[in-house]
């Protein structure tokens, strides 16, 4: 059977000292004055100085605006300022600057000046109908993918539980990724943003909506971030690890974008909403149970994953060859200290097992993609098996 692929990407630009380019690209998007969403410590890190260098360069007028938030995820009032900000000041282009999350906050309140309404009113799949003003989107972290994305993530304070808009006109026009704004990361932020960056691979694969173009993508970072993240967590100053993580990043962004998470982003909601948990943290502690709970349709592409990481799998079965999958990405997340229990994070109260199940399986625009059917008893088990690492090696 031929399957009919459809693969949208902005336009990118990577390589070392990219941003440079962001006043040239302001001006092809026929911009006169734009807006610089961006974070405190992006200010203190110096790359704001370089976008600036930029714009005047350029010749292009540049605001700024910085953003201040108390939660890890963007409160949905931050788009709704942000809009009114860029309407009242009459800007012309959005320019997101920062991590994901400040991305997300540019991208949706790009949009907000061309839709009605509040961001709430467009949680779900396809509910954003006008392209908002142009956007550039130049991550500073190596992680969330939000650069090539039509994904904007928020915390919903109405209910404490993080919704996601998903709508083609949130994807930006051009995506400029410069591995040298990496550097600056912290490394508790290199390694969960890096792991969110590999899962943004790994879980496509193994989920249904894939295909030749993303699971090309996908196989290759998961090599490239699997490789390298180590390395950039270990000598943040290794320029070389830098420009891999960045780019394995950018790839799986790709995939993201294209082929969707599942199961693992779900599930994760929940925790990530009730406990804060950063994003990446909440999913290395669902990863193994997510993924032995997904084996037994999935085991041949689990055993791709190991390969891809590095593992010699020949001549072993599916079974042998998913053991080494799921220990070798065990291993993975140790190597940066990331978490991979619920204990681990301190959470030992298992009274919310049902109720982060029902939660994770309303999740329905992502367990659609799920490679197994799963009711809301068997989401409340993967939970279980989340919370002691020990049940997790075979
Ligand atoms: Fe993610």
């Amino acid at each position: 059977m031929w399957k009919d692929i459809k693969f949208v990407t902005p336009d990118i630009v990577f390589g070392m000292d990219a941003v440079n380019a962001v006043g040239d690209r302001i001006k092809a998007l026929k911009g006169k004055r734009a807006l610089v969403v961006t974070g405190p410590s992006v200010k203190a890190s110096g790359a704001l100085d370089k976008v600036l260098q930029s714009a005047r360069d350029a010749g292009v007028d540049l605001d700024v605006n910085v953003q201040q938030r108390s939660t890890p995820e963007p409160t949905t009032e931050l788009a709704e300022e942000v809009a009114k900000y860029i309407v009242d000041g009459k800007f012309d282009v959005v320019v997101g600057l920062g991590g994901g999350s400040i991305l997300d906050v540019a991208k949706m309140s790009s949009a907000l000046t061309t839709n009605p309404g509040k961001t709430r009113d467009y949680f779900g799949p396809g509910k954003v109908k006008n392209k908002g003003l142009p956007t550039i989107m130049i991550p500073t972290t190596a992680g969330t993918g939000s650069e090539v994305t039509k994904h904007a993530i928020f915390l919903d304070q109405e209910n404490n539980v993080k919704k996601a808009v998903a709508s083609s006109a949130l994807l930006p026009d051009v995506a400029i990724v410069d591995p040298m704004l990496t550097v600056s990361s912290p490394r508790h932020v290199t390694s969960a943003s890096g792991f969110d960056a590999w899962l943004h691979a790994a879980e496509p694969f193994v989920s249904k909506n894939t295909n030749p173009i993303t699971d090309a993508l996908a196989l290759q970072s998961v090599s490239i971030i699997s490789k390298h993240l180590g390395v950039a967590w270990s000598d943040p100053n290794d320029l070389d690890a830098r420009y891999h993580v960045s780019l394995g990043s950018l790839m799986s962004g790709m995939v993201l974008n294209n082929a969707g998470t599942s199961l693992v982003h779900a599930l994760a909601y929940p925790i990530g909403g009730e406990y804060h948990a950063t994003h990446g943290i909440s999913l290395s502690v669902l990863l193994i149970a997510c993924f032995k709970a997904i084996a037994a349709s999935k085991g041949e592409r689990l055993v791709q994953i190991a390969k891809a990481m590095g593992e010699n799998v020949e001549g072993l079965s599916t079974r042998e060859g998913v053991e080494v999958a799921l220990d070798a990405m065990a291993a993975f997340m140790k190597s940066v200290e990331l978490p991979i229990s619920l204990e681990e994070i301190g959470i030992t109260d298992r009274s919310g097992v049902e109720r982060w199940a029902v939660e994770g399986w309303n999740e329905r625009r992502l367990l659609g993609r799920c490679a197994r059917d799963l009711t809301v008893e068997d989401i409340a088990a993967i939970y279980r098996d989340a919370f002691e690492a020990r049940n997790f090696c075979w």
